[in-house]
């Protein structure tokens, strides 16, 4: 059983995962309608990863026997001044899960909870990844600058991501 500190902590990173995945929902939104359809498709990528990580913790919790309480998600924002700015956003805002991932690790190693430091080691990796991927692509945008024919090349780029699962509707 978790511990109710372990479980308000885990609680409200389910709710800031659903946050994330809120707010590369909109600047998949963003992009789209700036007309970078490929950045657009690799933002909804990481919108659904998002989703996949609220669900992840979801199951835990409810495997360890606690009670998951929805919370309230504030409204992300809704434009950005380039495509730049949004990726720049998305290094300063994994940045923050890292942090607060971190935290969660630091309650689970202090109350020996062997099964969420388990648990979470997994998001301490992914964390690694997700903030070497915007750091990387935040590069090559800055590289670019204004040159608009390199930001369509990224956007091709960018557009054969895989999706990690599909939510389209079927009809
Ligand atoms: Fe689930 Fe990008 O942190």
């Amino acid at each position: 059983m978790l511990s109710k500190k372990m479980e308000k902590g885990l609680n409200d990173q389910m709710i800031a995962e659903t946050y994330s995945a809120y707010l590369y929902w909109s600047m998949a939104s963003y992009l789209h309608d700036q007309d970078y359809p490929g950045m657009g498709h690799w933002m909804e990528c990481q919108a659904k990863e998002e989703l996949s990580h609220a669900a992840k913790i979801y199951s835990y919790m409810l495997e360890r026997g606690s009670k998951v309480v929805m919370g309230a998600i504030e409204a992300p924002p809704s434009d950005w001044d380039s495509p730049l700015h949004a990726m720049d956003n998305v290094l300063d805002h994994e940045k923050k899960v890292t942090g607060m991932i971190n935290d969660l690790m630091d309650v689970a190693m202090e109350e020996k909870d062997h099964a969420t430091v388990q648990f979470l080691a997994w998001f301490v990796t992914e964390q690694v990844e997700e903030e070497a991927t915007a750091s990387s692509i935040l590069a090559r945008m800055k590289k670019f600058g204004d040159y608009v024919q390199g930001l369509i090349m990224l956007d091709g780029e960018l557009g054969k991501r895989p999706a990690p699962f599909d939510m389209t509707p079927k009809d």
